[in-house]
């Protein structure tokens, strides 16, 4: 389903007020929501969910399927990929359960993501011993409601970990230590200028204090969870891509932008480090930097010596990668998380906020009536879509990634690569918008123009 204009969320609030706690028939669905059919098939766009829209960073390579999964290699063709959402295990998902899903997804080398193989998802709710498993010729409910519970996991890791967790709070610790460590005349300080005050202004809490989240206390559960395993290299965006290996998917729009704009700000980011630095001496000897990457390495990743450290004592090429890391996260992968969060979440069956009832316990049991008491009810689908509404609006104070109008940089060198910094993203900004030409769902969310500078709400 694609999003209609935003006026009409007006429309929408008003057909809630006819609603009562929970959906009586599908008719009142489609009562609240106004949308339009996307050109792809339901199922397609399940599976395209998970490669190009607002959470495409959790499949990986899977190169042995499950060995309790009613699957064999004869059933999915080409290459198949795996999110697999054990990070919910032993976290209290609904009010009686924790929730362990795990969902095949297979790729076909094919050109268009139409031709993307029908994919099962497995619905397996811990601790049962033997879980359902529902494939796309299970009954039409069952596989709907599978499919359902899936995005829902979905939706938690999303909010708390890659979204809140990974791009807001990582940044905020790197915005506090420059502001601790650096004074304004340093140079990396101009680098991240005019843009830490934004940092620590904003809430960054997504659905999370909407009411319709996964609720405060499970996301501190899930933050911790998701910290103890936060690894330097995961933040670290080719890095990521090749531990995932997902470098061979096609149409993974996500990772071909990504890569291109890593690439622009690494030759940007090299730009101002070398002019600025002569030699790897020149970079011990600078105190203020010193005591930035060790505050950063303790309040950033919690002094964690498992997340790796490629970053403490830098040298120059350690340097560029770590500034690097940093500005892609609050601003490419910041983008990619945030932006589509209304157009995707608007339409509450794809991006459900929470969930009533258990998991599926056999096959074969789920009815329109049942899916219509398991999905959110109408007031937290109200508060979902109002909130998300409001995160999508503009700040008004934004700025686009690589501009520096605040003049910090007075010399002829860093104003030079600046201005090929920006040169170069109105580059990538024009293939991305000739490609999407040319697809069924354009993917605009790393299109340089839509990505601020920093992280916002
Ligand atoms: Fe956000």
């Amino acid at each position: 389903m694609s999003l209609c204009p935003r006026r009409k969320v007006e429309l929408w609030l008003k057909g809630f007020l006819s609603c009562t706690y929970s959906w009586v028939k599908l008719e009142d669905i489609n009562k609240v929501f106004c949308f339009n059919k996307t050109p792809i098939t339901e199922d397609t766009f399940f599976r395209y969910q998970f490669l190009n829209r607002v959470h495409p960073v959790v499949i990986r390579h899977c190169t042995e399927l499950p060995c309790n999964f009613p699957i064999t290699p004869v059933m999915v063709k080409g290459n198949v990929f795996r999110a697999d959402y054990k990070i919910l295990e032993g976290v209290p998902a609904t009010s009686s359960t924790s929730l362990r899903f795990t969902h095949l997804v297979c790729a076909n080398p094919s050109p268009q993501p139409s031709c993307v193989s029908p994919l099962p998802p497995a619905a397996q709710p811990v601790p049962r011993p033997r879980q359902p498993h529902l494939l796309p010729s299970d009954s039409e409910w069952d596989w709907i409601l599978a499919k359902t519970w899936v995005l829902y996991a979905d939706v938690l890791v999303y909010e708390a970990v890659s979204h809140l967790l990974l791009t807001h709070l990582v940044n905020k610790a790197f915005a506090l230590a420059t502001l601790r460590q650096q004074p304004m005349c340093h140079s990396l300080f101009k680098v991240r200028a005019g843009l830490v005050h934004r940092v620590l202004n904003s809430p960054g809490r997504g659905l999370l204090e909407g009411g319709a989240g996964s609720g405060i206390e499970r996301t501190k559960v899930l933050m911790a969870k998701g910290m103890s395993c936060l690894s330097y290299a995961s933040l670290c965006f080719p890095d990521d891509i090749q531990e995932c290996e997902v470098d061979c998917i096609p149409n993974y729009y996500y990772r071909d932008d990504g890569l291109k704009i890593w690439s622009a700000i690494e030759h940007f980011v090299s730009g101002i480090v070398r002019h600025y630095y002569r030699s790897d001496a020149h970079i011990l000897a600078d105190c203020e930097l010193q005591a930035w990457a060790d505050e950063t390495f303790r309040e950033g990743f919690l002094g964690n010596e498992v997340s790796g450290r490629g970053h403490v004592n830098p040298d120059i090429a350690k340097l560029i990668k770590y500034l690097t890391m940093w500005i892609y996260c609050c601003s490419a992968q910041y983008a990619t998380l945030n932006n589509g969060q209304y157009e995707l979440g608007a339409w509450m069956p794809k991006f459900p906020a929470s969930m009533r009832n258990l998991p599926l316990q056999s096959n074969g049991t789920t009815s329109l009536e049942s899916y219509l008491d398991t999905i959110p009810e109408v007031n937290s689908t109200r508060v979902a879509i109002y909130s998300l509404w409001v995160l999508c609006c503009e700040p008004g104070d934004s700025r686009s990634l690589g501009t520096y109008p605040d003049e910090h940089f007075t010399e002829e060198e860093p104003k030079r690569v600046i201005a090929a910094f920006q040169g170069r993203l109105a580059q990538i900004s024009q293939e991305i918008q000739e490609r999407n030409k040319s697809l069924p769902i354009p993917y605009h969310y790393l299109d340089p123009h839509q990505i601020e500078n920093n992280t916002s709400i």
